[in-house]
């Protein structure tokens, strides 16, 4: 479900606001009378102006009471204010509305991270509901309609990611897209086997349900870069025959997270009135063992020619992957290409759950989705493309095998990074691995607990800023 609080602007708090957040520092009169003055109430409370930290004051407001929220806002800068933007939400919950003073800030990050911490996912009885309205006392109109736009990106990508695998068949996935305002041209199976997608084929050969390549297209006039996104979209991983343990499989729903959040910037862009050319690629397919799976040993023969001895059915973004970038590389002519993957467990053992990861072959390309990340709060850290590392994945029988047999090199985030790199060709390529920062195991701050759409806000920024 999108986000259903909904925000709007108002030049003054009304008077009547039962529920009214008010800055520690705004030196605004929160328009009311306090039973206390303000700064004798935050020495009272050892209030210490803090980012997320709140001081509740109960008020009168007519025969009943209301509540004055004062509350800190830190150091003012976008990371602070989307803490204490979450905080309230979160705190509101269940009302019927928040009316907040913003303080002097980008209303765009407030009105954002507001809106996040007010997503939910549930199939069924509704558990608590978040804030049903919320009201943003003296903010810039035009920026909080983008914190909205790009909230509801972002709670497009957690919904995709959260729906059962047993709904998100690759097809019900490029039905989705299809759902979008954009162009969009879907491989069914047969046109798959007709172009030579052999990777995507060797992963969903296995299910029932069989893979797709989905296309979305935005081509706004003037446009003088194409920059292609692939997503990884395996509706389900559960490790094919190289069968994944009970624990590792429960959380393989949301292993298409990258190809939500490639569906949920595409359909962001117009709305946000990107000025470059942007081609999405989701690479969707179920992992599944039967008797039609693909076997570890398996030749397969990818986009493009590259055979590729499948030594591992666990390891198969990567095969889905190689398809649609050889295919970018080979017929859209990109000036850059970024895929976003839950590729490897790896990537959490090196970065944990709060950090993304980035590798890229061309370091202006890596550092302006630093940059945009760091703005956005999907904070990316680069990691090394490795030559050593490169026999990891040489096969004695095929062009590359996908998986390190015996595991002599480690590092499996960074070889899988230089698997991928084999499809990019000369241009540009940036790989994400969302694999930790995916999903969340706690409701905090602006995530909430499952899916995270971690990637959408720093694509966006980077495609509508530059
Ligand atoms: N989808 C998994 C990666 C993953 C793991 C995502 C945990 C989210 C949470 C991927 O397809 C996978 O199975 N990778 C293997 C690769 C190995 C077999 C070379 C891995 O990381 O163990
Ligand atoms: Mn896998
Ligand atoms: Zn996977």
């Amino acid at each position: 479900m999108p986000i259903q609080t909904t925000v709007s602007v108002l030049p003054q708090a009304p008077a009547d606001s039962a529920l009214l957040a008010v800055p520690y520092d705004s030196g605004l009169d929160p328009q009311v009378e306090l039973p206390v003055p303000v700064a004798a109430l935050l020495a009272h409370y050892e209030a210490k102006g803090e980012a997320g930290e709140i001081v509740e004051i109960p008020v009168t407001r007519g025969d009943a009471v209301g509540r004055v929220l004062l509350y800190g806002v830190g150091d003012g800068s976008p990371r602070a204010l989307r803490k204490a933007a979450a905080t309230l939400t979160r705190r509101a919950k269940g009302k019927p509305s928040l009316t907040v003073v913003l303080p002097s800030c980008d209303a765009a990050v407030f009105a954002e991270a507001a809106l996040l911490a007010a997503y939910t996912f549930k199939i069924g009885a509704q558990g608590t509901t978040p804030v049903g309205a919320l009201t943003l006392v003296g903010a810039d109109e035009e920026a909080v309609r983008r914190g909205e736009t790009v909230a509801q990106a972002v709670a497009l990508a957690r919904d995709l990611t959260n729906t059962p695998s047993s709904t998100k068949t690759p097809a019900w996935l490029a039905d989705q897209a299809t759902g979008t305002d954009l162009e969009v041209k879907i491989w069914e199976e047969e046109e798959l086997r007709a172009d030579g997608f052999g990777g995507i084929l060797a992963v969903g050969q296995g299910s029932v349900h069989p893979p797709r390549l989905i296309q979305l297209s935005y081509a706004p006039e003037g446009a003088d870069r194409h920059i292609v996104l692939v997503g990884k979209g395996i509706t389900f991983d559960s490790g094919g025959l190289s069968l994944k343990p009970t624990d590792n499989m429960k959380t393989q729903k949301t292993d298409m997270a990258g190809g939500a959040v490639v569906i949920a910037v595409m359909g962001a862009l117009a709305a946000l009135g990107s000025r470059v050319r942007v081609t999405g690629l989701v690479a969707a397919a179920e992992n599944m063992p039967s008797g039609t799976a693909q076997r570890p040993s398996d030749v397969i023969t990818h986009y493009g020619g590259t055979t590729v001895e499948v030594t591992n059915t666990d390891a198969e973004g990567r095969l889905v992957l190689a398809d649609a970038l050889a295919y970018a590389d080979a017929v859209l002519d990109p000036d850059a290409m970024v895929d976003v993957a839950t590729l490897t467990g790896a990537i959490s053992v090196a970065l944990g759950r709060n950090i993304g990861a980035v590798y890229s072959s061309d370091d202006e390309l890596a550092d302006a989705l630093i940059a945009a990340g760091a703005e956005t709060d999907d904070r990316l850290w680069r990691m090394p493309l490795i030559d050593d590392y490169r026999p990891a994945l040489d096969s004695p029988i095929a062009d590359m095998q996908n998986a390190d047999l015996g595991g002599r090199y480690g590092a499996g985030s960074i070889t899988a990074a230089l698997f991928l790199r084999e499809f990019t060709g000369k241009r540009p390529w940036a790989h994400l691995d969302i694999a930790g920062v995916g999903r969340s195991t706690v409701d905090e701050g602006t995530v909430t607990k499952g899916a995270t759409g971690f990637g959408v806000r720093v694509l966006i920024e980077w495609l509508t800023r530059s």
